[in-house]
Parts: structure tokens; C-alpha cells; sequence
């Protein structure tokens, strides 16, 4: 059976039995502090569990794109060398909000697996939750006594709360859970040793498929547990491992979801899988790491070089690592496997088929500049290793393990098998310490304690937002909590309605204030968490329970509306000018001004971009009305050619909002009419990764405010140029007569220098064996570097000299003195004493070498009397016998 229709048949069977199919939710998450990826199935329904919003289908089933590399459950480092770890991965649920519980989970599990997959009843264990007297959590009777309808009694098994326990993170929704595990190995195996105790072993063979979670709890921040209102089913299968064992394999690499992408490798490597234990071992990191950068980058996430863009690029470095070291490719390979991935999963994620060229091109290059860093970090790790042999040791520091992971990203397994090759080691805890150090580091740096909520009142209605028609509303207050940061205490704080908009999509939070008549508290940001818009202050008001008018900042509102509209303008003109190939790929609205990332493979053209810059001002001018359609089925929004953008969550109905042809699925507030946005002036375009550029721009007041200091510099620069016809000609000109004037000074220059030269020649006198000359150049000298040259000149034509040369240069008295090195150490000579001494003639001081130093000083009417005195020393040396 193809993996296409085991996942088909899973949606199949709960559709059947009442439930709403929907799609995955992107596997990147925007709006949640607590989590960076989706984990499980359940993320994106997490705000129904908690009650934070509404019910549309008690009953839901999907297949979810999830990822597990980052916090509580992290796979990564497993990845590579067995067949069933994966960091990204897709996880088949089905889940019930308080509708069916345990009984109906259950039985519809076991009739899925062995009726209509037909899985062998006797592989299969399963699991239930023995309890914890710690937390005074009892035990699942229910769920045994449900499976004792199915199971005989050796398979089902008790087990503790590390694995059926089910929690999301360190707060949430979460419950017990009872897991359904597959025996795959063979029929002699399975009659030497019984399957129960291989259960939840590590053993290859007996794995878990299934999970069912009964959530019934919520972890609060203080770690407690507290009931939820109504109970719910949370159920994750592996849809790899599940494909592993329907299709008969004992890898989920040999399955045909990971088959063409292994053969690509195979083939582009020039070796067969199967054939060598390392080389198995990175072609399933490569193919698993594919899996999880394709799509995050699909979601809108771009490697980087913090948070979950930073876990994305690690995770393409390890696979780098692991191509290069057991595969011996050392040129960027992975991009070229697009196809392959294409061919298992394009169909049921066309995400990756409409962005193949930009997936494409920001790994190639990612990889290319890894590739560069690798070569660093080899060299480093050979250097190490050559030292310690040298030293006879064979472990490495703890430390140095660590900067080979930081700096070069070098994974510690990798690290450790290159090492084991030599017969080395690392010293494990000490680079556990430094990890756990790292994340010390990191952990203080954003530490944030967020207290649970506080109920204000009777249960109020939450979350009606009237922002889009008011921008004031009489609000009451129904929770809040405080949060606390390194240096500040903050407050969040939740009405039963409001006219704040919560960052999303791009656009700012609005800010404002709320009013009781008694006080006015600052709203400094708004944002939306878990269903809840929360309004953040510094401080909550003395009485919780009195009504408040919530004020937006309406001048603020209105820039933001402006750069909001003029984003949807700029989106249709990019791809009206440039292609439809421009697709969003970020974008930040605020009142002072807007950024949009789009995929384009090259630099936009000044043409382009004045094109698109008018494009869009036309629009403005057109004075379009908004034209807005709220609740449409989200189908029928993309069928009226409304843009969607990937990575992007959107409920079943939307919000469309159209200006002409431009049509957008957004939450966003804007103007009225285009008109309202006045003017839209691109200030800069550059690129920010391989394939995606940056727009900057602004719109209204401020790009009024922009063209208007344009045109004072404008009127500043005419003025100093007295007011020519064309400004530009008169630059030019400028330029010019610059330059022509600099070849006279150039000129000027060099023949003052002749002359002066000339003259001191002329001055020469003969001293006893000393050939002295002393003078001063005519007319102005503009900088020292005249007499320096002079100096030097003369050096290297007259022998035995005694040079001293004094000159006034803008207003402040020089003296230099130059003698032959030959008379410095016949003569016991120093230039450097001799113009010391001269200068205090003309308030001076300075220094040099014995054969070159020179002088500044003050009293420039004073310049003769320190040549004379410099002069005097060649008359006492001429006179002075060698030794
Ligand atoms: N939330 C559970 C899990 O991820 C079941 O979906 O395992």
C-alpha cells in the first residue's frame, strides 16, 4: 500500500465517523512565545483546548507537519541512526473537543489498525497510564478496562508518567495517554523473547505508532495541574512508522516516502545505500534534514542566526557535515534533491512545488557558505588532534568540543566519530557543561517569569475585537497577569472586547491608553497569544472591576493603516512589473514605515523600481475604496483570486480585503481609500538572502516630510552655488575646475620645492669637514611635508651635510635638521638633541632620529635665532676631533 493512500485512508476513516478533515498548520509558529515549531498535531488546537476559542467541529482530523528539535521534545542528535527518528516528521490525528472520549478513541484506533490496515492483532501492545501519587494522579482504569474489550490482558501494559504522560512543553493542556506499539520482528524473534518486554525499550523493532492523549488537565506556570472544564482526545500517529509497518519494512527510510530521495542521493553520490554503515547513516540525515529545511523555509522561515532560524541553519549544517565526511562531496549537493521530495510529497504539500526555486536557491547557498566554514574547522580538529598525540593524551577538552560546535557547527556525534577514527575521545560532561552553560547564558539573558492568570470578575466574553469600526470601546477587564523581566515588571491585561489591534501579520500591536475616569494607564503594545488579544502596561489599575474606555492612538493607527494599504499596493505592483513569481516573504508594518520581503532572483533595475514606485501611486491617486468581505469561506477567497501566503494560519473563514486588483486574505487594518495614503516613495531595495529582496519604504506625512527635506538640501545647494540655471551642469562644472586647480597646485608644488631645493644648494658652506647649509623657503608653505622632502632630497646629494631648514607654516615656527649618517657617528651627532635645544628659541619642542628630527613651536619671529642656534652645533662639531 503507497504511503498516498494509507494517509488517505486514515482521513478516510475519521471522515467517516463524523469528523472535519483540515490542513496542516504551518510547521513554523509566529504568535506563540512557548514554542518555536509545531510538535504535535495538537499546537495549533491548543487555544480550543484551553477554552480561549470557539468550537466550529467537535470532531477533527488531519495529518500535520511537525518538527522536534528544540525543547521538550528534541530528536535531532537521534536522527541518522536508527529507521524511525525524524525531525520532521508528519503526525496523523484525530481529535474530539469534548465531544467522544476515551471508549470511542479507543475502539476506532483498534478497529483503523487491524481492520483497515490489518495490522496483525497480535504485534500490537498497548499502553495505559499506571498513575502518580506524587501528583495525586490516579490510575487509568478507564482506558485498561476499554482495552480489555480488544486486547488480551499480557499486551496491555502499565507505564509511568515519563511515557504516558502526555505534555506539549513545560505549561498547556496535556493528559494521560495510552500508546498503542508495533512488534515488527520476526516470527523466531518474537518466540525467544516475549514483545512486552521490549516495550518502550529502544528496541528498533518494537516501536510506538500512536499515541492517544486523554487531555483533561492544564499545567499551569507554577506547575500545577488544574481540571479543564471538559475533557478532549488528542491522538498523534507517526505516519512514517506506520507507513514502515503497513508497507513491511524495518526502516521508515525504506519506505516510499523516503525511497526516491535516498535514490537521488544514492545517485548523485555515486553510492548505493545499504552498502557501507556510515555512508547509511548521513544519506538518512540528508534525506531527514531535506524534509525539515524545505519545509521551513516554505513556511517563510529563512536560516539564520537567531531563534528558530538559527535552529533551521543548524540543522542544514548538519547534514552538510555528514554529506562531506562519509559521502565525499565537498560541493553543494542538497538543493539538487528538490525533485525527489517533490515527487513523495508534493502532491499532498503544494507548498513546495510553488516554491521550489526559492527553497532551492536559499539552500544551495546556504550550503556553499557552510561549506567555506567546514574547511576551517577541519583544519582546527586536525591541529587538535596532532597536538595531542604530540602530548601522548587522546581526549578532547570539553571546551574545545564545544567551540567546534559553536563556531564551526560541528554536532558532537559527528565530532566524536571523526575523533573515534584516531582512537580519541571528547570529554563528554565537560561539554555537557559548556551546553548547559550556553544555554544558562541564553536563558538569563531572556529570562521572563510569567505568572499565571488572575480571573477579574465573572466569566466575560473575551476577545470580541471592534478595532476594525472603533478605535475607542468601554471595555472591562476579565484577566491578567504580571511578567517579569530581567530589569522591568509588566502587566497583561484582557477585556472582554477591544478596540486594540494585536501584532499580526506584520502590522504593529496598536498603542494607547484605557481611562477609568479615575486613571489613565498606558497600553504600550498589544498582541494576540492563544486566542486572547493581551494589552501589555506597566502597571494594572486599583480596581480591576471598573470599566474603562480603551483608547487607541488614532494618529498612529492611521500610519500604520497607510504603510498596511500601501504593502497590499506595492505586493500587486511587484508583480505587475517584475512577474508573478513574486511571492511575500515577510513583511513589517508600523507607523513609520513599511518593509516587504519578496522571492526575486535579481537586483531590481532603477527602472524597475521607479515603475513599481508609480505603479503604486497611481493607485494612491485612484483613489480606490476598500472593499472588504469578512467571513468568506477561505476556499472560495482563494478562487476569487485572493493572495495567500504560505506559512501563513488561516481559519476556515477570512477576511478578504480587495483595492482595485489588489486581493489579499488579511487581518490588517487600512484606510478607507487609497487616497488616504497621499504619497508612497520607495527608499531602498537590497537583498537579504539568496533569491529574496528587501523593499523599504514610506508613505503620507513621512514621505511628505522626506520629499520636502529633499528639496530644502535642493534649495541649500543652489544657494551656494549662487543660483544656476541647471544644477547638475553646475556640479559638474565645479568638479572640473576642481580638478584642473589641483593639477595647478600639484604643478605649483613640485616647482617650489625645485627652487628651494636650488637655493639651499646655492647656500652651501664649507664648515671644517661639514658641508652646512641653513634656510628658509619664499613665500607660504602649506604643509611640512615640503621641507621633509626637501631634506631628503638634499641628503642623498651632498655628503658630509649639516642641513637645517626652518620655515613659518600657518603662523607656527618648523625647524628640521638633517645630517649625513656618516657625520652622526663621526661626530657623536643627534639631530633629535640638537632641534630639542634649538626649539625652546621659538617656544618649541620635538624629536626625531640622529639623522632626521624635527620641530614645532609658537613665536614664529623667533624662527631665525633657532636655525642659528641649530647651526651653531656643526661649527663646535667641525671643530671637534674624531673620538
Ligand atoms: N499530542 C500527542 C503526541 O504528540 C498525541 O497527538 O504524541
Amino acid at each position: 500500500m503507497k504511503s498516498r493512500l494509507v494517509r488517505q485512508k486514515f482521513l478516510d476513516f475519521f471522515r467517516s465517523r463524523g469528523h472535519e478533515i483540515v490542513p496542516s498548520a504551518p510547521m513554523v509558529i509566529k504568535d506563540d512565545a512557548t514554542l518555536m515549531f509545531t510538535n504535535a498535531g495538537m499546537n495549533q488546537f491548543k487555544d480550543i483546548f484551553l477554552e480561549n476559542a470557539p468550537v466550529r467541529h467537535p470532531r477533527i482530523a488531519d495529518t500535520q507537519k511537525c518538527l522536534r528539535v528544540s525543547g521538550k521534545h528534541n530528536d535531532l542528535e537521534e536522527v541518522g541512526f536508527d529507521g524511525y527518528h525524524h525531525t520532521m516528521f508528519e503526525m496523523l490525528g484525530n481529535w474530539s473537543f469534548g465531544d467522544y472520549f476515551k471508549q470511542e478513541a479507543i475502539g476506532w484506533a483498534w478497529e483503523f489498525l487491524t481492520e483497515e490496515i490489518g495490522i496483525e492483532r497480535d504485534r500490537i501492545y498497548v499502553t495505559y497510564f499506571e498513575g502518580d501519587p506524587s501528583e495525586s494522579l490516579e490510575s487509568d482504569l478507564e482506558s485498561l478496562g476499554f482495552w480489555k474489550r480488544w486486547v488480551e490482558g499480557d499486551r496491555i501494559l502499565p507505564g509511568s508518567k515519563k511515557d504516558n504522560f502526555w505534555e506539549m512543553g513545560d505549561s498547556g493542556p496535556c493528559g494521560p495517554c495510552s500508546e498503542i506499539h508495533v512488534d515488527l520482528r520476526s516470527e523466531e524473534e518474537r518466540r525467544n523473547k516475549d514483545g512486552r518486554e521490549l516495550v518502550n525499550k529502544g528496541d528498533p523493532l518494537v516501536i510506538e505508532i500512536w499515541n492517544l492523549v486523554f487531555i483533561q488537565y492544564n499545567r499551569t506556570a507554577d506547575g500545577n495541574l488544574t481540571a479543564l472544564p471538559r475533557k478532549h482526545v488528542d491522538t498523534g500517529m507517526g505516519f512514517e512508522r506506520l507507513c514502515m509497518v503497513v508497507q513491511g519494512k524495518t526502516s521508515n527510510y525504506d519506505t516510499d516516502i523516503f525511497q526516491p530521495i535516498i535514490g537521488a542521493i544514492a545517485s548523485l553520490s555515486g553510492r548505493a545505500y545499504g552498502s557501507d554503515d556510515r555512508g547509511d547513516v548521513a544519506m538518512r540525515v540528508v534525506a531527514d534534514h531535506l524534509r525539515s529545511v524545505a519545509f521551513a523555509i516554505s513556511d517563510g522561515q529563512l536560516p539564520s542566526n537567531t531563534k528558530a532560524g538559527y535552529v533551521i541553519r543548524r540543522i542544514l549544517r548538519r547534514a552538510v557535515r555528514y554529506y562531506y565526511t562519509y559521502l565525499g562531496l565537498d560541493k553543494p549537493f542538497m538543493f539538487k534533491l528538490m525533485p525527489a521530495l517533490i515527487e513523495s510529497m508534493g502532491d499532498v504539500f503544494p507548498e513546495l512545488v510553488a516554491q521550489r526555486a526559492t527553497i532551492e536557491r536559499v539552500i544551495h547557498e546556504e550550503e556553499q557558505s557552510f561549506l567555506r566554514t567546514l574547511a576551517g574547522g577541519i583544519k582546527l580538529l586536525e591541529q587538535i588532534t596532532a597536538d595531542l598525540r604530540q602530548k601522548n593524551e587522546k581526549t578532547v577538552s570539553g571546551k574545545t568540543a564545544f567551540e567546534l560546535y559553536d563556531t564551526f557547527g560541528f554536532p558532537l556525534d559527528l565530532t566524536e566519530l571523526m575523533l573515534k577514527d584516531q582512537g580519541m575521545n571528547v570529554d563528554r560532561a565537560a561539554f555537557d557543561r559548556e551546553m548547559e552553560a550556553q544555554r544558562e547564558r541564553s536563558r538569563s539573558a531572556t529570562a521572563v517569569r510569567t505568572d499565571d492568570w488572575v480571573s477579574v470578575g465573572p466569566d466575560q466574553e473575551e476577545e470580541a475585537f471592534v478595532g476594525y469600526e472603533n478605535t475607542r470601546a468601554i471595555v472591562r477587564m476579565s484577566r491578567y497577569r504580571k511578567v517579569s523581566g530581567r530589569d522591568r515588571e509588566l502587566y497583561h491585561l484582557v477585556f472582554n472586547t477591544t478596540p486594540f489591534y494585536p501584532e499580526s501579520g506584520g502590522q504593529v500591536g496598536d498603542t494607547g491608553y484605557i481611562d477609568n475616569g479615575i486613571e489613565r494607564i498606558p497600553v504600550i503594545n498589544t498582541f494576540r497569544e492563544h486566542g486572547l488579544v493581551i494589552h501589555v502596561t506597566e502597571r494594572i489599575p486599583a480596581d480591576v472591576n471598573l470599566p474603562f474606555e480603551a483608547v487607541v492612538d488614532r494618529g498612529l493607527r492611521m500610519n500604520t493603516a497607510s504603510n498596511h494599504t500601501a504593502t497590499h499596493l506595492l505586493h500587486q505592483a511587484l508583480r505587475e512589473v517584475l512577474g508573478r513569481h513574486v511571492e511575500q516573504k515577510g513583511s513589517l508594518v508600523n507607523p513609520d514605515y513599511l518593509r516587504f520581503d519578496f522571492s526575486h532572483f535579481r537586483k531590481m533595475t532603477d527602472d524597475e523600481v521607479r515603475q513599481v514606485e508609480s505603479a503604486v501611486n497611481k493607485k494612491i491617486r485612484e483613489g480606490l475604496p476598500r472593499d472588504e468581505m469578512r467571513g468568506v469561506p477561505v476556499g472560495e477567497a482563494i478562487r476569487q483570486g485572493a493572495v495567500a501566503l504560505f506559512g501563513e494560519k488561516y481559519g476556515d473563514r477570512v477576511r478578504v480585503i480587495r483595492f482595485g486588483d489588489s486581493v489579499e486574505l488579511c487581518g490588517g487594518t487600512h484606510v478607507d481609500t487609497t487616497g488616504q495614503i497621499g504619497l508612497f516613495k520607495i527608499l531602498s531595495e537590497g537583498s537579504i538572502a539568496s533569491g529574496i529582496r528587501r523593499i523599504e519604504a514610506i508613505t503620507g506625512e513621512k514621505a511628505e516630510a522626506y520629499c520636502l527635506q529633499l528639496e530644502s538640501k535642493m534649495k541649500l545647494l543652489e544657494k551656494l552655488l549662487n543660483n544656476p540655471q541647471n544644477i547638475v551642469d553646475a556640479v559638474e562644472s565645479l568638479l572640473k575646475e576642481k580638478s584642473a586647480l589641483e593639477k595647478k597646485v600639484e604643478e605649483f608644488n613640485r616647482r617650489s620645492t625645485e627652487s628651494f631645493r636650488n637655493e639651499l644648494l646655492r647656500n652651501r658652506k664649507q664648515v671644517g669637514d661639514l658641508v652646512l647649509i641653513t634656510g628658509k623657503p619664499e613665500g607660504p608653505v602649506e604643509d611640512a611635508s615640503l621641507i621633509r622632502d626637501v631634506a631628503f632630497q638634499i641628503r642623498n646629494e651632498v655628503d658630509n651635510l649639516y642641513l637645517v631648514i626652518g620655515a613659518v607654516i600657518h603662523d607656527k615656527p618648523h625647524l628640521a635638521v638633517m645630517i649625513s649618517e656618516k657625520v652622526v657617528r663621526e661626530k657623536k651627532l643627534h639631530a633629535g638633541e640638537i632641534v630639542k635645544k634649538a626649539s625652546r628659541e621659538f617656544n618649541g619642542g620635538g624629536g626625531g632620529q640622529p639623522f632626521f628630527a624635527t620641530a614645532g613651536g609658537r613665536s614664529p619671529e623667533n624662527l631665525s635665532r633657532a636655525i642659528d642656534k641649530a647651526a651653531e652645533f656643526a661649527y663646535l662639531a667641525a671643530t671637534k676631533k674624531e673620538g
